[in-house]
């Protein structure tokens, strides 16, 4: 049967290149880049000069990148690191962070766990395509506020936020003091935005690995110099005495590698992979009734094609086309044996029951129109059996 694997927001295949740079940092260069000898040495110049490959990339100082586990890690030290810093040194005057509603969990649930341990979240509104108005940040800060948490792109409906200008506002408010910090989780915006740091106005920005074809189980924190932050994970002085453990080196240059490769082919790639989603987006409106785009119609992500089906489950679209060989996501999550509809699109005002339908599309280096063609041929069918089948809904307006 053919396989059409349409889940690179999920992950992406490891390049063959990124595993061959990886591969002596396993049996041949092993040492442990803390060691003093040689094959430490040897190891730290490869840890050294991936940084190095990162930082240009985010016209960043190499110094300014952490390597973590993952985007999860980053993203929690990102936002527990700030604000334990900031009550070390800062005992009468409570934080206050800000925080959009349609971050992935990582931010979501942290800054959740923050508010449990007394600090103030004010919670961001988006539009109806999943916009954070720059404005309502702007209104929402204050003497406390600490930390605004926006992420550079969606991944469920793949809406771009307006990243320069809230960081515009927020340099301002700053003044030439060092709060409020920004930070951004750019894990599915890294590969096909620009994101330089100096230009985004970012202190911290995080970034997976295994999203732009490099390894599971590696990431980064950008930390801009001088900002205030205590680390999550104790033990050694690595990482700038910011993240204890010994740096994964063969992970580290694989990260690295396909950053770079990333870097070399991304205009091109970025305008083959628009040209594909707005095709399959508007063959997909105009082929099957009663479904509509979630997130942006232009500000979106060039790999990202997001829907709701009304009347069909998410979950049942999902297995059906995974017999017919195609792999994609559906927005909810199944959370002890009930259905809850994407915080994603319920922030943007989706009704829960029709939030149910939802099926992300998501694309990446070997998809072809082809593979698409594919789709749309066998997809319309699915839906009507599916609607068929459900109860009927009452769907409004
Ligand atoms: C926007 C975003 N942030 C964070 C993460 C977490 O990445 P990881 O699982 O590599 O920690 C993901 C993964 O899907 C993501 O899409």
């Amino acid at each position: 049967m053919k396989k059409i694997y349409l889940d690179y927001a999920a992950t992406s295949p490891v390049d063959s290149l990124v595993l061959k740079t990886m591969s002596p940092y396993g049996s041949q260069f092993y040492g442990n880049p803390n060691s003093l000898h040689s094959w430490g040495q040897k190891a730290r110049e490869a840890v050294e000069k991936s940084r190095q490959i990162i930082a240009k990339y985010l016209n960043c100082l190499s110094e300014e990148i952490i390597f973590t586990s993952c985007a999860t890690e980053a993203n929690n030290l990102a936002l527990k690191g700030v604000v334990k810093a900031w009550k070390e040194k800062n005992l009468k005057l409570s934080p206050h962070i800000i925080v959009s509603p349609i971050e992935h969990h990582c931010v979501l649930d942290t800054a959740k766990r923050l508010a449990k341990e007394g600090v103030e979240v004010s919670w961001l509104k988006v539009d109806k395509t999943g916009l954070v108005d720059p404005k309502q940040v702007e209104k929402l800060i204050k003497k406390n506020t600490i930390l605004v948490s926006v992420m550079d792109g969606n991944n469920e409906v793949g809406t771009i936020e307006p990243i320069k200008e809230i960081g515009k506002i927020i340099k301002n408010k700053k003044g030439k003091g060092i709060y409020p910090l920004f930070h951004t989780d750019a894990v599915q915006a890294i590969q096909y935005l620009s994101l330089d740091t100096k230009k985004l106005k970012v202190d911290l920005l995080s970034a997976s690995a295994h999203k732009f074809y490099g390894p599971k189980g590696i990431g980064f924190l950008y930390l801009k110099k001088g900002t205030p932050i205590v680390k999550e994970i104790e033990g050694g002085s690595q990482e700038n005495n910011l993240r204890a453990g010994t740096e994964n080196v063969s992970f580290i240059v694989g990260m690295a590698k396909a950053l770079d490769l990333v870097r070399k082919n991304k205009d091109k790639e970025v305008k083959r992979l628009e040209f594909l989603r707005d095709y399959f987006i508007k063959k997909i409106l105009k082929n099957i009734p009663q479904t509509q785009l979630t997130g942006h119609p232009k500000a979106r992500l060039p790999h990202i094609a997001s829907f709701v089906f009304l009347g069909a489950e998410g979950e049942a679209i999902l297995l059906y086309l995974n017999d017919k060989g195609i792999g994609v996501s559906s927005g909810s999550a199944c959370t002890s044996g009930s259905l809850k509809p994407s915080h994603v699109l319920l922030a943007m005002r989706i009704k829960p029951e029709i939030a149910h339908g939802s099926i992300r599309f998501s694309f990446g280096k070997k998809t072809t129109r082809f593979d698409l063609d594919y789709v749309l041929k066998v997809l319309p069918g699915i839906i009507k059996k599916i609607r068929k089948m459900a109860p009927k809904l009452k769907i409004g307006k």
